[in-house]
């Protein structure tokens, strides 16, 4: 089971190795050609001695005209060399692009040889160690019929048949500004959000930021408008299933969440659900043995049991197969009937097994890495006490721990995007 602990960081250095070899190599030619650009104007053989050498020339008149045209060059250079490190900067977005369609690209390869393996004509278990179950289910066959006006809304919105979708009310106006803006900061354009009230869809359209809003007869979309959190959270799931329906797989994310890398860059999509935790280091987040002492059994005191903390619902990655609809209706089955937290019933459904009178759901599933894809116990407990986890860059973080969220995803902005290093100071640990 060892291997299992390979975290997903490291692999991801693996994979954005080579992508950031190339990028090292271009920054570099662009870097020493700026400075053959100042030192060299007039090229590395040319006979012309260099400007500074003329200082010492035989009139005053002579220095001055020299001066005057060498400040001239020297501004004309300045401005050559903040276009080259524009260019520069766009270079390594372009490269930063590529490297995560190759990456896509790769996924898709992989996944598709896994399923002909394993879907293919009955066969023999291979060689020891080179077997491997299908984790990544086939998606299921688009089907336009169920909601042809969202289907046109992801048709526009939509990238690779992938999305960042949020569910809002006014209520949360003012964390969703901030998520938004985050999100279009990053250079994020496949994002939607489902407006739940009239307000919100204005305040949407008026910040050019895509918006779908429920026909208003729609059953559901009372819930939206009244609702506390937990009738919002049942139609989350009912919502979302029309998107995969659609053939989508959508991130689903709170709007309590900052964005700082693009979240598509960073995703496997070898699982139905690949999801953030709610853990906070290796153990929590990945999965533990958890000895349970029971002294009076003796020889046999010590039982073994396996925990994980739970998978936050409120950012999960989900793919468009058929375990996937089912988890969701599962989940909203159970919210319909019973008095339960969403997150809790998520958990359940995705993770219980099979036993006498229950049929387990048979979902793949993946951890998010934690450090990447981080929540507010992580940020407020442990990296930003800590001067090397202080330098890493996150994905995303979200404000899930703590209620006061707003002035803590203004504090993640004014940290992580405007360098501010004290900014996340004056916060308690936990809530106070
Ligand atoms: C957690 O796991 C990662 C990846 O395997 C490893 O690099 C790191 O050292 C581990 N951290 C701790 C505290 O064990």
């Amino acid at each position: 089971m060892g291997g299992r602990r390979e975290g997903p960081l490291m692999r991801e250095k693996g994979q954005s190795l080579r992508g950031s070899r190339i990028a090292i190599a271009i920054v570099i030619g662009v870097l020493l050609g700026c400075v053959f650009a100042v030192f060299y104007p007039h090229g590395l053989f040319i006979s012309d001695p260099p400007i500074r050498n003329r200082r010492i020339g035989h009139s005053d008149l002579k220095i001055s005209s020299a001066s005057c045209e060498s400040s001239e060059k020297v501004d004309t250079l300045k401005s050559d060399i903040l276009s080259l490190s524009e260019k520069n900067a766009e270079l390594m977005k372009q490269v930063k692009d590529l490297t995560g369609k190759l990456r896509l690209a790769e996924q898709v390869k992989d996944h598709a040889e896994k399923q002909v393996l394993v879907l293919g004509k009955p066969h023999k278990a291979g060689p020891f160690g080179t077997v491997k179950g299908l984790r990544t289910n086939p998606a299921v066959v688009p089907d336009d019929s169920v909601n042809p006006r969202l289907a046109k809304v992801l048709e526009e919105v939509a990238v690779q048949n992938e999305l960042i979708v949020a569910l809002a009310n006014s209520n949360v106006k003012a964390m969703l500004e901030v998520w938004f803006t985050s999100i279009k900061k990053v250079g994020i354009t496949n994002y939607l959000v489902v407006a739940l009230d009239d307000p919100i869809e204005e305040f949407c359209k008026s910040n050019g930021v895509p918006v779908y809003r429920r026909d208003p007869d729609e059953g559901v979309d009372t819930i939206g408008k009244t609702g506390g959190n937990h009738a919002v959270s049942g139609l989350k799931f009912r919502i979302l299933r029309e998107f995969l329906q659609l053939g989508y797989s959508v991130l689903l994310s709170d709007v309590d969440i900052v964005y700082l890398q693009n979240p598509f860059n960073y995703l496997y999509r070898d699982s139905d659900v690949e999801s953030m935790t709610d853990g906070h280091n290796n153990m929590t987040a990945y999965g533990y043995n958890d000895v349970f002492d029971e002294p009076s059994m003796g020889w046999a005191r010590y039982a073994h049991t396996m925990r994980i903390w739970v998978y936050n619902s409120g950012f999960f990655y989900i793919r468009p197969t058929i375990p996937s609809i089912e988890l969701l209706d599962r989940v909203a089955t159970r919210l319909s009937r019973e008095k339960a937290w969403d997150q809790a019933v998520f958990n359940e459904e995705l993770f219980f097994p099979s036993h006498p009178g229950y049929d387990g759901l048979h979902a793949a599933k993946r951890t998010m890495d934690f450090y990447l894809f981080m929540n507010s116990k992580v940020l407020f407990k442990t990296i930003r006490k800590d001067a090397n986890l202080r330098k890493l860059k996150p994905v995303i973080v979200h404000v899930n721990y703590h209620p006061d969220k707003l002035p803590r995803m203004k504090a993640v902005v004014e940290f992580y995007v405007h360098g501010k290093q004290d900014a996340l100071q004056s916060f308690p640990d936990g809530s106070e």
